[in-house]
């Protein structure tokens, strides 16, 4: 079976690669040919543990092409991707929807006999239909099958979460859809993966309510958190204590300085504006994405506080400046928030993100980039865990305390010992804890 993907991102250098390693034939396409020279190349854009070994061996095995011609990448092709961004729309919060249609329609154009339509892309309720109307329109003479295949990988293990998945949601309104994308996932059967078979408009939904669920967790175990810290209880325990409870379960109750992210923010947005729109608004993610707002901003204001209210001319050393840990990407990351606001403040800024290339031109003027966790500590007045990188959780705090002029730690992931830092000397402060 051969199939094109459309977009060499995040999700469809990771899907394209991973069908490949099922034995599919893939073509990735992707209008930016910087992207596809890296590819190439073998050099990878992004950064995504595991990958390079995956798309090297998949291209050498003759499984996996690279392209920017559309044309190329839809010969032969029985089923095609689409998965390009929907980010925000500037302004209103909706989904914007232009590259998806206008991928939609090139592939449509390009193609040279009949094939399934599958959306990768998170799109909001009604744009299957939308695509359909696209491709009746420019091929009449082609009968094209449009289908919804969300996807739910996570940063940083997107490879595992693609290959094991809890679930793969089909949506679908032909037999011929459904059974090109059951063929597609057959070694996905075979581990006895449950597939979720159901209409268009259903499967685009199941995607924002499992994403705008998460975010509102997450932002639920926040408040708590900042409850514990007002009577005294422990977040990590309040979090354990319910998460035992099958009915809830422990994931997705850590703690935190805000979700960020290429997905939850901007999903949670777009599924409150389609709702708005319906006449049926979701005041419970509305709420959730202000909370989540005003956290980000506030988490400038506890480093403040913590270094005793003013920050002017202090040094604060910043580990990890990505929205999570094993991944390069900074969309809405809680950084973009924090550090701007300390460099407003007067705040002398080092930083240290094992995976950089991003923040780099994201970040204020003058922030100086360390090489190590130990360089962006030396002579800082207070050093802040902002991402939870492995190699943070394993920092010896005696030596950090050594390189360090001030004695402030603040751990907004809940990833230090606190009582191993307060022996090395330093005034440490978390997220909910005591
Ligand atoms: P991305 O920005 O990393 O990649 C999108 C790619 O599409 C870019 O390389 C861009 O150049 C390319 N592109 C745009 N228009 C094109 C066209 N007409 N033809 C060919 N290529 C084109 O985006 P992403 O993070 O991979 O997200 C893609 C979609 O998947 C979004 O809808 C997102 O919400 C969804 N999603 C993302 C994740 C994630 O972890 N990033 C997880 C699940 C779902
Ligand atoms: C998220 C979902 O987990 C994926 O299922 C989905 O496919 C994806 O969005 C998407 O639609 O793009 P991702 O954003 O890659 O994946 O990463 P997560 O692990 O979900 O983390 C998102 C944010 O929530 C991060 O800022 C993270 O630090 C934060 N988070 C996560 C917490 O603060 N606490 C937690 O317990 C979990």
């Amino acid at each position: 079976m051969r199939i094109a993907m459309i977009g060499a991102g995040y999700v469809g250098l990771v899907s394209g690669a991973c069908f490949a390693e099922f034995g599919t034939e893939v073509c990735v396409v992707d209008t930016d040919a910087a992207k596809v020279e890296a590819l190439l190349a073998g050099r990878m854009p992004i950064y995504e543990p595991g990958l390079d070994k995956l798309v090297t061996e998949n291209v050498a095995d003759g499984r996996l092409s690279f392209t920017t011609d559309v044309a190329e990448a839809m010969r032969g092709a029985e089923a095609v991707f689409l998965a390009v961004g929907t980010p925000s729309r500037r302004g209103d919060g909706h989904a914007d929807l232009t590259y998806v249609f206008a991928a939609a329609e090139g592939a449509a154009k390009a193609a040279e006999k009949p094939f399934v339509l599958v959306t990768k892309s998170t799109v909001p309720v009604g744009t299957g239909k939308r695509i359909k109307e696209i491709v009746a329109r420019v091929r009449p003479d082609l009968e094209i099958a449009v289908a919804s295949n969300p996807e739910f990988l996570r940063e940083g293990s997107a490879i595992p979460d693609f290959m094991r998945p809890d679930r793969v949601v089909i949506g679908a309104e032909t037999d011929r859809a459904f059974e090109v994308l059951r063929r597609l996932y057959r070694p996905l059967y075979l581990i006895e993966t449950p597939i979720v078979q159901t209409g268009i408009e259903t499967a685009e939904l199941i995607k924002y309510a499992a994403n705008a669920f998460l975010a509102t967790k997450i932002t639920f175990i926040n408040e708590m958190a900042d409850l514990c810290e007002v009577v005294g209880a422990d977040v990590h325990d309040v979090a354990r204590g319910m998460g035992l409870d099958g009915r809830i379960g422990r994931k997705f109750l850590h703690a935190g300085p805000g979700y960020g992210g290429s997905c939850f923010p901007k999903d949670t947005l777009a599924l409150a504006r389609t709702a708005q729109d319906a006449g049926k608004p979701v005041r419970l993610v509305e709420t959730t994405i202000q909370v989540n707002d005003q956290r980000k901003a506030a988490m400038a204001d506890r480093i403040v506080a913590a270094m005793g209210g003013d920050v002017k001319g202090k040094t604060v050393a910043v580990l990890g400046l990505t929205f999570k840990p094993e991944t390069d990407d900074m969309r809405d990351s809680p950084s973009l928030d924090i550090m701007p606001r300390l460099a407003e403040a007067g705040a002398v800024l080092r930083a240290y993100d094992p995976q950089p290339s991003h923040a780099r031109q994201m970040m204020p003027p003058g922030v100086h980039f360390a090489g190590s966790a130990l360089e962006a500590a030396e002579g800082a007045d207070a050093v802040v865990l902002l991402t939870e990188w492995n190699e943070f959780r394993a920092l010896s705090p005696d030596r950090l305390r050594k390189t360090m002029r001030g004695d402030v730690a603040l751990d907004l992931r809940n990833a230090w010992d606190p009582q191993a830092f307060r022996e090395a000397g330093f005034r440490y402060s978390s997220i909910g804890r005591p």
